[in-house]
């Protein structure tokens, strides 16, 4: 809000824009975890929670969702909130008319409790935090900046299933350039000790060096590859993501590495463990082969979807300060 956008959190959420994992501390996110229990326990509860009562959400997507607006929509009246819905501000609100983020901010803040936005631009976050002066502002997906609550639901995915967030290794694959939900799952695993991430991505698609240098800097170690074969065995959890059409200008470029690295049955039985989950934080377009799905392993359309819903929740009920 206004000047204190992207401050660190230090347990204190009320009121607090959610932009990056940089305001996390492992704290932080052990509290988000211990109420995203209690939501698992609501939405069981035969009896409407009132924890959102009396508030109203605004979604603005600038950019196309299904997870993280649907999630966040059915999070918001799971706790007998209600939501002001705008997708596709760009047709479909004053943006259309050359109205500024700014002042479409400043607009729905006088309405609603709180923003989640989601953006094509990294940076617009800040400047939609700085704009909205009395209420907070989610970060939804920021271009290929970052996306704070897909990594809470995805630490919240693996920690439900190896009770543990630290010695862990695991695969990130895909497009690390431009995928903003690595960039923040390597922010939150980095809070925890003795973490090892092996990055599988097409030369073209690497981390940028600037960001590869500066997760390099944090408490995790990384290990670039770019073959198959280089797959670690019994990882604790493979994290595979969508090479993104949307952010490539030449289209020939991203049809020679859109079908690198695909997860069949046979990558699975080569180098998976009996533990290692397999994640993606979706849409998949052809990278995981459907074969996998019925994998007790692969949670991608199984609990890290239901976490994304609890996880929400729990960050709603805390920037709102309900909880
Ligand atoms: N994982 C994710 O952000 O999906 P959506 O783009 O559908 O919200």
């Amino acid at each position: 809000m206004g000047n204190n956008a992207a401050e660190k959190i230090n347990l204190s959420f009320k009121g607090k824009d959610i932009l990056s994992l940089d305001q996390f501390s492992i704290k932080d996110i052990n509290l988000v975890l211990k109420i995203t229990e209690k939501m698992k326990d609501i939405t069981r509860d035969t009896k409407p929670s009132k924890i959102l009562e009396g508030t109203i959400i605004a979604l603005i997507f600038y950019e196309p969702s299904s997870r993280t607006f649907g999630s966040f929509s059915v999070s918001v009246k799971k706790l007998g909130g209600q939501t002001l819905e705008i997708l596709d501000p760009q047709h479909f609100s004053s943006v259309s008319k050359g109205e500024t983020l700014e002042d479409t901010i400043r607009v729905f803040e006088a309405y609603c409790d709180a923003i989640i936005l989601r953006h094509p631009q990294k940076g617009a976050m800040e400047a939609a935090a700085k704009a909205a002066f009395f209420i907070p502002v989610i970060n939804a997906g920021d271009g290929i900046g970052e996306h704070p609550s897909q990594t809470l639901l995805d630490i919240a995915t693996i920690n439900e299933k190896h009770g543990h967030l630290d010695g862990l290794t695991g695969v990130i694959a895909g497009d690390l350039l431009n995928g903003r939900t690595v960039h923040s799952l390597i922010k939150g695993l980095s809070l925890f000790k003795n973490n090892t991430l092996y990055l599988l991505s097409p030369k073209e698609l690497n981390l940028s060096r600037e960001e590869f240098s500066n997760f390099s800097q944090r408490d995790i170690k990384l290990i670039e590859i770019q073959n198959e074969k280089d797959i670690p065995q019994n990882a604790d959890f493979w994290y595979w993501t969508r090479i993104q059409k949307e952010r490539f200008h030449d289209i020939q470029k991203y049809e020679q590495v859109k079908n690198k690295f695909i997860v069949t049955k046979e990558l699975v039985t080569k180098f998976a463990g009996k533990n290692t989950i397999i994640m993606h934080p979706l849409p998949r377009v052809g990278e995981i082969k459907p074969e996998v799905d019925m994998d007790p392993r692969a949670v991608y359309l199984k609990s890290q979807i239901r976490n994304g819903m609890y996880v929400r929740m729990a960050l709603l009920a805390l920037v709102l300060g309900k909880i």
